[in-house]
């Protein structure tokens, strides 16, 4: 039987497990210029925790309703039966119909801005599951947030957040691959080892162990050029204190504020934005669309070179969906979490 999660209540503080629940449905029937498709593995992001609140913030994509299939995760799959033009049984697409085993996705429907509109993916460049990430909406935040957004210029120093992260552990590689003094932070010892070691940035601290500033300062004795923004709150607030003249913020994000009952007091440093003419651009990745084939192109070519690491944490099966963001956003996952449905 078909299965979906489903939100019981909007959850108020730290997210439960138990806030979902998942219900058998019966098969989704595609009608004229619909696919149905067998989901293989589905997003676990942050931003879903925003969607939970029972009216999501202005401008931004709609919040989930209760008891209510959840439309707008990204998902990947296999295509069981096509009834749309330039779609066959057997295509691996991706669609924004997540957090189910099966769906009916129409296409040439926009959705998540375009981002997410159903489209077939070439398994021949990586796998089905790379497409969530690396060459997927993570790869086009990173891409468009330092390239576009920051628009990073030759000898940028760049602060990356959460930069074990999906998004982050993209765009501090980028700035790598570009040739940039990167900096990453991260919530853990293992993390700031995995982004040093792994990933070859030039320095890393664990926010957890000490002042952000202080330990930024450490790290950036000239100061930084470009943040790329994906905590906000005390991040964004020592980020303020140690750009440089000319300096770019990408407010990618702003997990620490996810879980609060009530919205967070801005930085109390924000003349420094003034002081030192700098820009702060908050973007969705869905509103650079055009730039996809470009990020792919990159990546493609950084994967095939060997030379842009993709961890994953993984978790299996559907039903696994709600604890896997629970323990995301208490900082457990490393790399894309994603869930393998089958
Ligand atoms: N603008 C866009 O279009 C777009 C698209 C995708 C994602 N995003 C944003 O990008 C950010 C990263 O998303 P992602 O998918 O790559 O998730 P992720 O980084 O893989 O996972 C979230 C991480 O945030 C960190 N975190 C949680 N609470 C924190 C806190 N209070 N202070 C500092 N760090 C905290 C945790 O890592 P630690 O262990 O390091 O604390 C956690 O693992 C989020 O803000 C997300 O909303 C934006």
């Amino acid at each position: 039987m078909p299965r979906q999660v489903r939100l019981r209540r909007h959850p108020v503080g730290a997210l439960a497990a138990d806030d979902f629940h998942v219900v058998d449905v019966p098969m989704p029937e595609p009608r004229d210029g619909e696919v149905l498709v067998r989901n293989t593995w589905t997003s676990v992001d942050p931003a879903i925790r925003i969607r939970l609140a029972a009216v999501a913030p202005a401008g931004y994509f709609p919040a989930f309703g209760l008891d209510a299939p959840m439309d707008g995760i990204m998902a990947v799959g296999e295509v069981v039966e096509s009834l749309a033009v330039g779609f066959e049984s057997g295509d691996t697409v991706w669609h924004t119909y997540g957090w189910r085993d099966y769906a009916a996705v129409p296409a040439g429907a926009g959705a998540l801005g375009a981002l997410g509109s159903l489209r077939r993916l070439d398994t021949a460049v990586a796998p089905a599951h790379a497409y969530l990430g690396p060459l997927g909406p993570m790869g086009l935040t990173a891409y468009a947030g330092l390239f576009d957004v920051a628009e990073l210029c030759a000898g940028d120093v760049v602060w990356v957040s959460a930069a074990a992260g999906a998004v982050g552990s993209l765009a501090a590689q980028f700035a790598k691959l570009r040739g940039h003094t990167v900096i990453g932070s991260a919530g853990s010892d293992d993390k700031v080892a995995f982004v040093l070691g792994e990933l070859g940035l030039d320095a890393a601290f664990n926010y957890k162990r000490g002042a952000i500033e202080d330990q930024l300062r450490a790290a950036a004795p000239d100061g930084i050029d470009v943040y790329f923004d994906n905590v906000g709150g005390d991040h964004l607030r020592a980020a303020l204190s140690v750009l440089r003249r000319w300096g770019r913020v990408a407010i990618c994000g702003a997990v620490s504020q996810y879980e609060r009952d009530r919205p967070a007091p801005g930085p109390d440093n924000l003349f420094q934005a003034v002081a030192n003419d700098l820009t702060l651009r908050g973007f969705r990745g869905s509103s650079y669309t055009d730039r996809m084939d470009d990020m792919q192109r990159d990546v493609a070519a950084w994967l095939r070179a060997g030379v842009l690491r993709h961890r994953e944490t993984v978790v299996e099966g559907l039903e696994q969906a709600p604890e896997a963001l629970v323990r995301m956003l208490a900082g457990g996952t490393i790399g894309k979490t994603l869930v393998h449905i089958a």
